[in-house]
């Protein structure tokens, strides 16, 4: 039981903190960092589904992410990340397939994440949450866990090897802008 609480507490803690503003000069590593919140957030998302109560401060925690921080993610993926991937990877790389996939997860993922803040906001005050919330709940971590799978052993690695300085200077530059701070001048990007 108390291990449990601790479990809570700490996932809690690890979704409320966003990696350091000096990060995007490492670009990757800040989306790296990025997929271990997903993946907490995910497991808050499963407790929240399992439970036969409703756990305001676990559904106001994963309400605040997928309202905030959510939606800035996929689109540091979908209009950055892939399109530099496509323009530097070989084709020996067969990574387009992969992309493709990817990109249709982004927008299923996104229509259930919205649906996700509608049905949460609406049980917020009930005791339990009804059974068709508890499985879209249940469905978008699923699919979450197996996305974050695809991009953590593929997208990630291949673009540590094929992006160059200048496209990992870029793609932070545009996400620090992408969430209105400024960009760290001073650090470099060869770091990843
Ligand atoms: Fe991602
Ligand atoms: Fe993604």
């Amino acid at each position: 039981m108390r291990r449990n609480h601790e479990a809570r507490r700490a996932a809690l803690a690890a979704l409320a903190a966003r990696p350091p503003v000096s990060g995007f000069s490492t670009p990757l590593d800040y989306l790296l960092a990025e997929h271990l919140r997903h993946r907490t957030l995910c497991w808050l998302i499963d407790r929240i589904a399992e439970s036969g109560e409703s756990d305001e401060e676990c559904i106001d925690a994963v309400l605040l992410f997928l309202r905030g921080d959510f939606g800035p993610h996929v689109v540091d993926e979908e209009e950055d990340l892939f399109p530099l991937l496509r323009r530097r990877a070989g084709h020996e790389d067969r990574i387009e397939e992969v992309l493709a996939g990817l990109s249709k997860e982004h927008a299923e993922d996104r229509l259930d994440a919205t649906a996700i803040v509608e049905g949460l906001e609406r049980q917020r005050c009930e005791r339990s949450l009804p059974q068709t919330l508890r499985m879209l709940l249940r469905r978008f971590a699923g699919n979450e866990r197996r996305h974050l799978i695809v991009e953590n052993a593929i997208v990630l690695p291949l673009a540590r090897a094929r992006l160059t300085d200048d496209d990992l200077c870029n793609l932070g530059r545009r996400m620090a802008a992408r969430r209105g701070v400024a960009f760290p001048e001073n650090t470099h990007t060869h770091a990843v």
